[in-house]
């Protein structure tokens, strides 16, 4: 998912690019950060994330508190779902990284934002990592859906099209709502780790919301610098892996490349839009800036 990356690992890595977490580098002040964050998202998300995000909290519930070390925290994973945590020096080769998902690896920074950054912070570091992915790897079906994720990464990679199966992780793993009960509820890694987007995504009038659709999904350009305009809502993880799983993406790839992608805010014929969005919060931004 990377654009500025090194074409081997760097020094001090492995050849699989892992690098140990030397948990005990960590300074006080960066599990104090840690546990600031926690305690906030930790608070703001019963309502509002998916169960199987909150049941999966659990996991990082540790013996002690601070940043998890990545050795307890996969033994707890393990057993969850045979998932692992491996830290990285940041971002890696798509190759590398589609690789590591197919194993059942999530790779993750080891840094923590500052505590100037609480709100908001473009980079992944440790906190969007570890509490934004780990509870969903917890879950069995969502564990299956990235393993197969990165086997369809591996099967792409002489497709010439990452840019659209990018943004099928974008807006599931990254920035994913699924409909649960009668409501909404949140299990985008970057929604459920921001303060912010978590109120966001569910309660903004400004984004639209529309029912999942792989291809359209995969037309969609994304932004990566403020709250996205759009998000897309799953009927379920079982359907989700389930369309990963029996999508052939050789045609899809060709299809695509026929068609003009969308824009963040553009509707498309067919769109089950769920939420119409006034878009103001973008349109205000833009002005701002
Ligand atoms: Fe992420």
């Amino acid at each position: 998912m990377a654009e500025h990356v090194l074409e081997s690992p760097p020094e001090g890595a492995a050849a699989d690019w892992t690098i140990p977490q030397d948990w005990a580098a960590y300074t006080a002040e960066d599990h104090e950060t840690w546990d600031i964050l926690f305690a906030r998202q930790s608070k703001q998300l019963p309502g509002r994330a998916a169960e199987a995000f909150l049941r999966g909290l659990d996991v990082l519930r540790l013996s002690k508190p601070g940043i998890p070390n990545y050795d307890e925290l996969n033994e707890r994973l393990m057993r969850a779902t045979g998932w692992q945590v491996v830290a990285v020096p940041g971002l890696v080769p798509d190759d590398v990284f589609f690789d590591h998902l197919a194993n059942r690896r999530f790779v993750a920074g080891n840094f923590i934002r500052r505590r100037d950054q609480l709100d908001y912070l473009q980079e992944p570091d440790v906190f969007h990592d570890v509490f934004g992915h780990v509870p969903m790897l917890a879950d069995p079906v969502f564990g299956d859906y990235m393993q197969a994720y990165g086997q369809g990464g591996l099967r792409s990679l002489g497709f010439g099209s990452l840019d659209k199966l990018a943004r099928l992780y974008w807006y599931t793993v990254e920035f994913g709502l699924v409909r649960e009960g009668d409501g909404i509820k949140l299990f985008g890694s970057g929604i459920v780790s921001s303060h912010g987007e978590s109120l966001f995504a569910l309660d903004d009038p400004s984004p639209n919301r529309i029912r999942f659709d792989l291809e359209r999904v995969m037309r969609t350009r994304y932004r990566i610098d403020d709250y996205q305009q759009v998000y897309f809502v799953i009927d379920s993880f079982e359907d989700l892996l389930r369309q990963t799983i029996e999508t052939d993406f050789a045609p899809l790839y060709e299809k695509l490349a026929d068609l003009p992608d969308l824009g963040p805010a553009d509707l498309a014929p067919g769109d089950d839009l769920l939420t119409r969005g006034t878009q103001a919060y973008a349109t205000e931004r833009a002005g701002a800036a």
